[in-house]
């Protein structure tokens, strides 16, 4: 494999790109100056056997109904054993529009109107809209801060649960603040889940997004998680194929899958062909290489960001362990979350996700992606620390 190139600006402006040609509709950012820090897609193009996949693809030029699923099922199983050390059964795989209809899908197949489905906040914002939107009540159990990094607090949600809950959305690692849930920690999950007759959907999308030195452990590896568990990932995280919205759902317990297909087919859920053919490209060893080259990377904007964002008094960059997401605590700077947001948004130009759309406990951070070419992250930090000069 050629070394993959993260450093070049691949201009994406004016090409319906969400994170850039949104940012001053959504976040009052130009575009013609602005960073885009917020939308947690990358700033880079994906493995040229990606690419290759779809001019393949498209240079045959015929778009019919796609009708052989073995290639894009065998990578997902070579994938999920080789990086994840996971045994998929090819007929568990279920491909979704993406993890957020996946999570659309569980609550209206596995609840009902009314019942409660927990999760550990602040988490990512688009399980709240899903979970309301279908008439369920969100059950916020707000994380713990341990030495500047999250951990559960089972006591306190044991606590809180009124016997009303039938699911939890786990993230895992955790978006935001990039946790690797260890296997302790993953046991307690389940132990809850059990305590309280809970189905878990443990949504994966960033369990290839591991920085150095960590190691990301599937649920589906817990023993005795099978009879309550549905696993979500999807390559599109991974490879920065969002825009193909394609996700898999395994389920391999037989009264969860019953239940879960046939939600499926009541909507008539079939997804697309570019979908397909560019996921049984990722998931290769060219594919494994690439994520290494890409994490190594993140690694370096990571580090680099940190120390500039350490530099300013009172902000506090939470030690990512996973994720490509930095979260940055703002509470120690004695200003108010509107002060913080105009300066970042008015005075650096940067487009970032504000905490308090994650839920409980979010409100003081706000949420800068990192996967961008570094020289990018360097001149963010730059703006940052002018931004925030008069606390220095
Ligand atoms: C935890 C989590 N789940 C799901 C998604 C989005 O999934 P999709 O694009 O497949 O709907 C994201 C995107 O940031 C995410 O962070």
């Amino acid at each position: 494999m050629t070394t993959p190139d993260f450093d070049t600006i691949i201009e994406r402006r004016g090409t319906h790109s969400a994170k850039w040609d949104k940012m001053e509709a959504f976040c009052g950012v130009s575009p013609e100056d602005g960073i885009p820090m917020w939308v947690a897609d990358m700033d880079f193009r994906p493995p040229q056997s990606v690419i290759n996949a779809v001019r393949d693809y498209t240079n045959h030029g015929v778009f019919g109904y796609f009708g052989d699923d073995d290639a894009y099922l065998n990578a997902i199983t070579w994938w999920m054993k080789n990086r994840h050390g996971w045994e998929v059964d090819p007929g568990h795989i279920f491909s979704t529009h993406g993890l957020v209809n996946g999570t659309g899908l569980c609550v209206d197949a596995f609840t009902n109107p009314g019942d409660g489905v927990v999760m550990f906040t602040p988490i990512y914002h688009a399980f709240f809209r899903v979970i309301r939107s279908a008439g369920r009540q969100v059950v916020e159990c707000p994380m713990a801060l341990n030495d500047g990094r999250y951990t559960l607090d089972f006591d306190r949600y044991d606590g809180m649960m009124t016997g009303n809950e039938k699911m939890l959305v786990f993230c895992s690692p955790h978006n935001p603040g990039g946790r690797v849930w260890t296997q302790a920690e993953l046991e307690g999950v389940l132990d809850f889940a059990k305590r309280h007759d809970l189905i878990i959907v443990s949504d994966e999308i960033h369990h290839d997004l591991v920085l150095p030195g960590q190691k990301h452990i599937p649920m589906a590896n817990i023993p005795g998680a099978a009879d309550r568990l549905v696993m979500m990932s999807a390559a599109t995280k991974t490879f920065n194929l969002a825009g193909m919205h394609t996700g898999n759902v395994i389920i391999s317990d037989p009264d969860l899958r019953r239940t879960f297909d046939a939600k499926m087919g009541a909507l008539g859920i079939s997804p697309n062909a570019f979908g397909k053919h560019m996921v049984a490209a990722a998931y290769t060893p060219e594919g494994a290489d690439w994520v290494d080259a890409l994490m190594a990377y993140v690694d370096g904007n990571r580090k680099v960001f940190d120390d500039g964002i350490r530099a300013i008094p009172g902000v506090k960059s939470m030690p990512l362990e996973g994720t490509y997401l930095a979260w940055v605590d703002f509470a120690d700077t004695g200003m108010d979350a509107t002060e913080v947001q105009r300066r970042i948004l008015k005075d650096a130009r940067i487009a970032v996700n504000h905490g308090d759309s994650f839920g409980a406990g979010g409100a003081s951070f706000q949420r800068f992606n990192l996967a961008t070419p570094r020289a990018r992250v360097v001149e963010a930090v730059e703006r940052m620390q002018q931004a925030f000069s008069d606390l220095q």
